[in-house]
């Protein structure tokens, strides 16, 4: 089989790119990290002190940008231009900020072209907000994966153990809340579950459970 597009979406911390990257790695698919993208300009507009509101400024910083990744383990590298910004771009301050520049229209049309270039490649797992909904509709195989707000405070606040990232659960939680609620409420393609898309709730299930889920779903479509 040619080709098969994986979208997987969803809210903050529902483990999206920890089951995209197993996904894509059992299936030999390429994958890519949309939020990634959109956390590389925030960092970027960030050190160059814009205002993050002015779409004209951040638009100006997004065309000198080289956003690339790289394989690596546990998780793909992150590179603007030589620079690596893997760590960089999971610090708290950008997180809190990543939503106020995926709210800008020019924005996102100029992020989701790239995306779609790179869909264009081959098979692919593709994990972001509006995979299923804009960037790829034609997508044969849809997930929109949500687990409860206290599980997915909990898991961030793991993750953040393990960078050194001491913030607190109740910090996290509302962090959370607040970015949901701007991802969800934007004019330009916010978060929402596409028609077709299968929803799978997390709460519960290990990450090993998810993965296996999901390419038994695909494995339907092929
Ligand atoms: O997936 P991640 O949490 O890294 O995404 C960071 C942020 O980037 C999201 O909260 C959202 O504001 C934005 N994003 C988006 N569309 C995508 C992927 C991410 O708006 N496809």
């Amino acid at each position: 089989t040619v080709g098969l597009q994986i979208a997987i979406d969803g809210p903050a911390s529902a483990g999206k790119s920890t089951v995209a990257k197993q996904v894509a790695k059992q299936l030999h698919y390429t994958y890519c990290d949309t939020g990634a993208m959109y956390r590389a300009l925030t960092l970027a507009a960030l050190r160059a002190k814009v205002n993050l509101t002015d779409e004209s400024a951040v638009l100006a910083i997004l065309k000198t940008l080289q956003i690339q990744f790289k394989p690596g383990s546990p998780q793909q590298r992150v590179f603007i231009g030589e620079q690596e910004v893997t760590q960089a771009i999971r610090q708290p301050e950008v997180t809190n900020n990543v939503s106020t520049v995926a709210a800008l229209a020019g924005v996102r049309r100029q992020l989701v072209r790239q995306q779609q270039q790179i869909a264009q490649q081959g098979s692919i797992v593709m994990d972001g907000r509006d995979i299923g909904t804009a960037v790829l509709p034609q997508a044969q195989v849809k997930i929109f994966l949500v687990a409860s707000v206290a599980e997915r405070a909990r898991r961030r606040y793991q993750e953040n153990v393990h960078k050194g990232i001491d913030t607190p659960l109740a910090t996290l939680q509302k962090e959370i809340e607040i970015r949901d609620q701007k991802d969800s409420t934007r004019k330009v393609s916010p978060l929402t579950q596409a028609k077709d898309a299968v929803r799978v709730d997390t709460t519960a299930l290990s990450i090993d459970q998810v993965v296996a889920k999901i390419i038994a779903i695909t494995n339907e479509k092929q």
